[in-house]
């Protein structure tokens, strides 16, 4: 039966790269509603890629942006498995850093370059692509699943919720699969058991009602951008650490066999300056750069505006300054709590000439999967067979937060089994996926459905 799903993958290679560029072109970019066509577009392209394989698939109106739902038949005696993806992409400034358009993908060094190549486009697709293996060489699967691929990921997720809640009973299934994180290292596969969540808010400070001359007035009159630029301050300090009293309250810390198991993966915190372009690195006091990035609550400034931009110089005292600034949360740390505080102690740094609206953009909360979850042996399994080795367990710092809503809301699991590489440029111009990592994504997918039938059945 391998024989012949194998010789499938290897003679269907070239057109399951043509699909994925073709995949590429679309520019569904979730956030910039002047793309809310292409958005649609990239839901068709996905519903079409199940009908043809014969699965039940609806493209679901939300508030927002659509959402695909799949399925193929239930499978009597063997578990379902929801897989999760997403078809929307980031937005693609700052665009003359691209080498080539952003949604004219082009081959090179054995990549695919495009934006939503890694993320998530070429990752989910691979699920796609081994259930087509399947469909066409054996007639049909080892176990029953449900696609969820929703198109409003990089946006918030804002829809996704109130679709699970609503067909929650639909949606029954005994563990999710995500492919949107990355290996290890491009030499080492993983499975990822840990991921960070996210808050994220804007601060939005007025002063004076007009911008005002700095020379006439500056001195007497609070400026927003000097304010602006304290009260940002005050959230962290020299070593690190958030400064928003109980912050920390909540956070789980790592335990010592955690951090002995960060501390054996072979991390080359050399390669890993030389491929950011620093010289040096930085995080808080006590903690290794594996410690900080996946398991350490962080808070990072990602836009700040006011005053004068142009050319040359101008004596200006603005009238208004803004932020958008997040912080990435750890166990088990709670979104809306820190929320609270966070607007709290913003208030006490506010001085009195200054007005401030504090922006909740929302907020995901991190996941730890155990790692004596029933299928997490089958995922390995089918990763050993796809990458040729075995993987290794590594948390990440992104996050993705219907995790956990799936365990909230359909009391399951899920299994982040990542084909992207750190150094793929995820967000970043020049977005890239490797095609071998494409191809050994869709054999561990092809195997991971029948890891899962086997260990199911010698379970009972
Ligand atoms: N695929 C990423 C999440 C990710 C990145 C997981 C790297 C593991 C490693 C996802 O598309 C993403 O970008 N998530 C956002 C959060 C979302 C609410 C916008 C993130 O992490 O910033
Ligand atoms: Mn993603
Ligand atoms: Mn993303």
């Amino acid at each position: 039966m391998f024989d012949k799903l194998e010789t499938y993958l290897e003679a269907n290679k070239a057109r399951f790269e043509e699909e994925l560029i073709d995949f590429l072109k679309i520019a569904s970019i979730s956030t910039d509603s002047d793309f809310a066509t292409e958005v649609r577009k990239g839901a068709r392209w996905v519903h079409d890629q199940f009908t043809q394989l014969g699965l039940t698939s609806e493209i679901v109106e939300t508030e927002g942006h659509p959402i695909v739902y799949a399925e193929s038949p239930p499978v009597v005696g063997a578990p379902t498995v929801l897989v999760y993806g997403h078809y929307d992409v980031q937005p693609t400034d700052p665009l003359e850093e691209w080498e080539s358009p952003p949604f004219e993908p082009v081959r090179k060094n054995g990549n695919i370059v495009a934006r939503g190549a890694t993320d998530d486009k070429g990752q989910m697709l691979t699920h796609i692509k081994s259930t087509e293996a399947w469909i066409q060489t054996i007639g049909k699967l080892p176990i029953q699943l449900k696609f969820v691929i929703e198109g409003e990921e990089e946006s918030g997720s804002e829809n996704l919720r109130p679709f699970l809640e609503a067909r929650k009973e639909r949606l029954a299934a005994d563990i999710a699969v995500i492919s949107d994180s990355s290996q290890f290292s491009a030499t080492q596969p993983a499975i990822t058991y840990g991921l960070r969540g996210l808050a994220y808010f804007e601060l939005l400070l007025t002063g004076p009602n007009r911008d005002l001359h700095s020379g006439t007035f500056g001195g007497a009159i609070t400026n927003p951008i000097n304010t602006l630029t304290k009260m940002l301050a005050a959230l962290g300090d020299s070593a690190g650490r958030v400064q928003i009293p109980g912050f920390y309250d909540e956070v789980l810390p790592l335990s010592n066999k955690e951090r002995r198991q960060f501390a054996d993966l072979a991390f080359d915190e050399q390669a890993f300056k030389k491929q950011l372009g620093v010289k040096g690195l930085s995080g808080e006091e006590g903690y290794s750069t594996l410690e900080r990035r996946w398991a350490r609550p962080t808070f990072d400034i990602n836009g700040i505006w006011g005053g004068y931009q142009g050319k040359g110089a101008k004596t200006v005292l603005p009238a208004k300054a803004g932020a958008k600034f997040s912080f990435r949360l750890v166990p088990n740390q709670q979104g809306d709590r820190i929320a609270q505080r966070l607007e709290q102690f913003l208030k006490t740094l506010l001085p009195s000439g200054i007005q401030m609206e504090l922006v909740n953009h929302g907020h995901g909360n991190s996941v730890v999967v155990p790692l004596e979850n029933r299928f997490m042996a089958a995922a390995a399994d089918a990763i050993e067979q796809g990458f040729g080795k075995p993987p290794v367990y590594i948390r990440e710092g992104g996050s993705i937060p219907v995790v956990s809503d799936l365990t909230e809301i359909l009391a399951i699991d899920t299994l982040l089994l990542g084909w992207g590489r750190d150094d793929d440029n995820t967000h970043s111009p020049n977005e890239k996926f490797n095609l071998a990592d494409f191809h050994k994504g869709i054999k561990s997918s092809l195997y991971l459905w029948h890891e899962i039938a086997q260990k199911s059945a010698a379970s009972i």
